[in-house]
């Protein structure tokens, strides 16, 4: 398919960046052939992800959480720089500053999130990154995993869009059962998730 066909993504990411790299390997590889990732955006200036980007020739933006701390300025700077790219679904591949209802109600079923564990449990405010994984051994549950869901005003309560689960083993650590979450979970649904609604969001092109 060519470019000018495909669905134009930026995802945002605040750290290492392993589920964009899952996004650019699924690009190369053909799982993701109705959307292009064209820009990455991070609020976080030291954040690996970027290098990542540099490294696949995607341009990147950086929007620092920091310097852009007032959410209301962040979020405008956010809507310009996306604008300005002409993008038209945002990935959010472990970004850690929660979007309000202004930002989010302006992209519906346009923003997708990755969220390590099975919603409803272990989501929500204060949730992320190794909190949720602590949470979910602290419970003692015996089956954890990923979701892949639509982002509204509500933290992890948009519509969800795939899953996968993966078993707790006996003696696992919060740092070993992220590990886990990741290859066998995240790095799966997330390429997933973005080539169906890329799919889709061209199927509406079409019709219209
Ligand atoms: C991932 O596990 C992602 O699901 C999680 O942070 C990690 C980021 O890793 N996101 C959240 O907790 C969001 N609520 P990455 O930077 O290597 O992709």
């Amino acid at each position: 398919m060519a470019s000018e066909n495909k669905v134009k993504i930026a995802v945002l990411v605040s750290g290492g960046g392993t589920n964009l790299q899952a996004l650019i390997d699924a690009q190369k590889s053909g799982i993701i052939k109705h959307g292009e990732i064209s820009l990455v955006v991070s609020n976080n200036p030291e954040a690996y992800a970027i290098t990542r980007a540099d490294q696949a020739n995607i341009p990147s933006e950086i929007i620092s959480s920091k310097e852009y701390n007032e959410q209301a300025t962040f979020e405008a700077k956010l809507i310009e720089t996306l604008e300005k790219n002409n993008i038209e679904l945002i990935v959010l591949a472990g970004f850690m500053r929660i979007l309000s209802a202004n930002f989010t109600s302006r992209y519906p079923k346009r923003i997708i999130n990755v969220h390590p564990s099975l919603i409803p449990a272990f989501c929500g405010k204060g949730f992320y990154g190794l909190k949720v994984h602590e949470a979910a051994l602290a419970y003692g549950v015996k089956v954890t995993g990923a979701t892949v869901h639509f982002v509204n005003e509500i933290p992890d309560g948009g519509e969800i869009i795939l899953q996968k689960s993966v078993c707790v083993k006996k003696g696992e650590t919060a740092e070993s059962l992220q590990q886990r979450v990741m290859r066998q979970s995240e790095w799966v649904i997330l390429p997933r998730a973005v080539e169906l609604v890329s799919r889709d969001i061209i199927s509406e092109r079409k019709e219209k």
